[in-house]
């Protein structure tokens, strides 16, 4: 059985040494600790759960959704949007949901690009946003995040052939892996350049909800001219504990959001009512609780700077993400670094070319693992590694 050229063309899984290593660890017996991935370690809020458990009792929600969404989702979140971000959106075009921000990323890709067009992806940056434009055939080019920049790409930087060619842009601020927050000035220059090149913007944002120093993140639908050139994709994953429900919107321009649910219309059957009642319900009142977690999130993030610090690392605290992205020291690729700390001390940190070729040379360590472990992790790096 042969898999489609599109799919070999995936590059190989970084990961696959590092988790090979990992089970070595483990077989040896040593009590391995994963700093690995970004997947929330506490509960869903207790009111996404009763108003799941409600929606779900209501024999209403039990056959197919509709693609476009129930009504109370869409205006929960052009609620949410207005109090949250001060963005207005018609709650009949401009809001359809998704399943999951990874799902709305590759698909977009499906809806806008033709073989041989170019999807435009911050690298270092998620992996879909090269790994999509590939399997449907069209090409990523990647934007350089670089640290001396504030991890923002130059567009001015971008060629007049591959300009020609660019049919989508993807940004994501607070960012995944760097977790810097959007730069000045940034998302203005998206908007120009999505009008200069007829270039539909694609903001990314997962992390929205989880920032820290009093730092609030913005929507790029706030800047002016947005909507004329893009659309937002709004997770519930990691600001509200919600990575399992598969629960996100589409919003922002109204052609572009009409064209991903035409698509859709062929691809699923939309996100289980009671989903989409439960997300409307935590969008309603779930601020406290996303702030609760920034909260738990801005002490780890503490911690773990001030551990990396004790052992020489230079590391800069970010202001939101649930990510620590950091230097590797002198002496090391970051496979080796990963590789390194792994063998000195049994904590998983991820090697930050997985990224993209501009996350070389760095290593990813992400927070959301209890506080006894993190801790514990955090005296290891300290003893097996400092000094
Ligand atoms: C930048 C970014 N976008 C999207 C996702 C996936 O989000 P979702 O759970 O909504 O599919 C992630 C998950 O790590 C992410 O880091």
């Amino acid at each position: 059985m042969k898999p489609s050229s599109r799919l070999e063309r995936i590059p190989p899984y970084l990961f696959a040494e590092l988790e090979r290593k990992i089970a070595a660890k483990k077989e040896q017996g040593v009590d391995v600790i994963s700093l690995g991935i970004g997947d929330p370690d506490t509960p869903s809020a207790d009111l996404t759960v009763e108003a799941l458990r409600r929606a779900a009792a209501d024999p209403g929600t039990h056959q197919y959704p509709s693609n476009r969404g129930r009504p109370e989702f869409r205006e929960a979140v052009a609620a949410f949007y207005q109090r949250r971000f001060g963005v207005s959106l018609d709650p009949a075009t401009e809001i359809v949901p998704a399943l999951g921000a990874k799902e709305c990323v590759f698909n977009l890709n499906l809806a806008f690009l033709d073989v041989g067009d170019v999807a435009l992806a911050a690298d270092p940056g998620y992996p879909v946003y090269t790994g999509g434009p590939l399997l449907v055939g069209a090409e990523p080019v990647v934007m350089p995040l670089l640290r001396e920049r504030g991890f923002a790409p130059d567009l001015t930087a971008i060629d007049g052939g591959v300009r020609e060619r660019a049919r989508l842009m993807y940004l994501n601020y607070p960012n995944n892996p760097t977790g810097a927050v959007v730069p000045d000035g940034l998302f203005e220059e998206a908007v120009g350049f999505g009008e200069a090149n007829d270039v539909l913007v694609v903001h990314d944002a997962s992390y929205t909800e989880t920032t820290f120093d009093g730092y609030v993140a913005p929507s790029f639908l706030a800047t002016p001219g947005a909507k004329d050139v893009g659309v937002e994709v709004f997770s519930l994953s990691k600001g509200y504990n919600m990575t399992g429900w598969r629960a996100a919107a589409i919003v922002g321009n109204a052609d572009a959001i009409e064209a991903y649910w035409r698509l859709k219309t062929n691809i699923d059957s939309g996100m289980f009512d009671a989903v989409q009642l439960a997300a409307a319900a935590t969008l309603a009142e779930g601020d406290d609780f996303a702030r609760e977690m920034s909260s738990v999130y801005q002490r780890r993030r503490d911690l773990v700077c001030d551990a990396l610090r004790a052992i020489g690392v230079d590391v800069t605290p970010p202001k939101g993400t649930i990510y620590i992205w950091a230097p590797v020291p002198e002496g090391h690729d970051s496979a080796s670094y990963a590789e390194h700390v792994l063998e000195e001390s049994g904590v998983v940190v991820s090697p930050g070319g997985a990224y993209g070729p501009n996350g070389e040379g760095f290593f990813r360590i992400s927070l959301t693992v209890p506080d006894e472990r993190l801790t514990e992790a955090v005296e290891r790096l300290r003893s097996s590694l400092g000094g």
